[in-house]
């Protein structure tokens, strides 16, 4: 359990804040339910991300076409995760955060929307989103609601439980253009997303929150060190360790669905003070 000291020394650095920037990973969702991927029993421990295009179905079988042998696996575990996870108090804290007008924005590796959910408008999603579309003739995105998303999802199960390759082709969603649509998330080998505005985040935050994530893939991993070089203050929470410790200034070893939540409310009570 974090120490009082930890929570407080982190809550008045946030207080103290003029350019707060969160960057998360998977540990965030952790406790919605959504596996995280380099935990022990993670998705990477079960499955091999580049037999799965780094996660992405259509681009693995339409640039290999076939259908690999642990796609229908992968593909029923992540919709049944997906369509029982909401927001945790981990979430919450952090659009709670935004609200108050501290927190400036997200940097996220999660692709499940759930900071969306909890709020947070200015979310900047590296890794792509699994509930937007894009199309890989004009690049056009387009948003996927929750049922679109989950139907699609049924029906591709079935083509993949069939092994029907011309199927999963014809099910592959069109652009207004007539080109084909892919879910709009970053496979392993692919460019991520938004990195730009991510590095200026980054550079410009006085205090700089890392949670959940383990820094195992870069570039995101580069973005703490960009905090640091331009004199922000880290803050790290994560359940089994340190994984900045040589550029953080606060450390807490904990959940976020546990720990954020207490160190959000000591904001609010030194604010209300102020
Ligand atoms: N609270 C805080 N931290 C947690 C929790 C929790 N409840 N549960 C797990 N963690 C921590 C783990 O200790 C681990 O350090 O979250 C981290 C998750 O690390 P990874 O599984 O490696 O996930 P992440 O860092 O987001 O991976 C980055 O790798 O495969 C790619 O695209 C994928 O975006 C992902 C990227």
């Amino acid at each position: 359990m974090a120490g009082k000291d930890l929570i407080e020394e982190a809550a008045r650095l946030i207080a103290g804040a003029k350019n707060l920037v969160a960057f998360t990973g998977a540990g965030v969702s952790a406790e919605s339910g959504i596996p995280t991927f380099r935990d022990p029993g993670g998705l990477w421990d079960r499955f091999d991300p580049y037999e799965l295009g780094g996660g992405d179905i259509f681009s693995s079988i339409f640039r290999g076409s076939k259908i690999p042998a642990s796609a229908t696996t992968f593909v029923s575990e992540m919709l049944e995760v997906l369509e029982k996870a909401h927001p945790n108090p981990g979430h919450l804290a952090l659009g709670e955060l935004e609200r108050m007008g501290i927190l400036r924005s997200v940097i996220t590796q999660n692709i499940d929307n759930l900071h969306r959910e909890a709020g947070n408008t200015r979310v900047i999603e590296v890794h792509g989103n699994i509930f937007r579309l894009a199309c890989l003739g004009c690049g056009s995105k387009i948003g996927l609601s929750r049922e679109d998303l989950f139907e699609l999802g049924r029906k591709l199960v079935g083509l993949l439980q069939k092994g029907d390759l011309q199927g999963l082709i014809s099910l592959a969603s069109r652009c207004w253009c007539g080109g084909i649509c892919r879910l709009d998330v970053v496979g392993f080998g692919e460019p991520v997303q938004d990195m730009p505005q991510a590095v200026q985040e980054a550079r410009r935050s006085d205090v700089f929150l890392i949670l959940g994530t383990s820094g195992a893939v870069y570039p995101a991993a580069y973005l703490p060190e960009y905090a640091k070089s331009a004199g922000a203050k880290l803050i790290e929470i994560n359940a089994t360790g340190c994984y900045f410790q040589e550029l953080v200034d606060v450390g807490i070893i904990g959940k976020t669905g546990e720990v954020f939540p207490r160190i959000v409310e000591r904001v609010r009570e030194l604010l209300e003070m102020d």
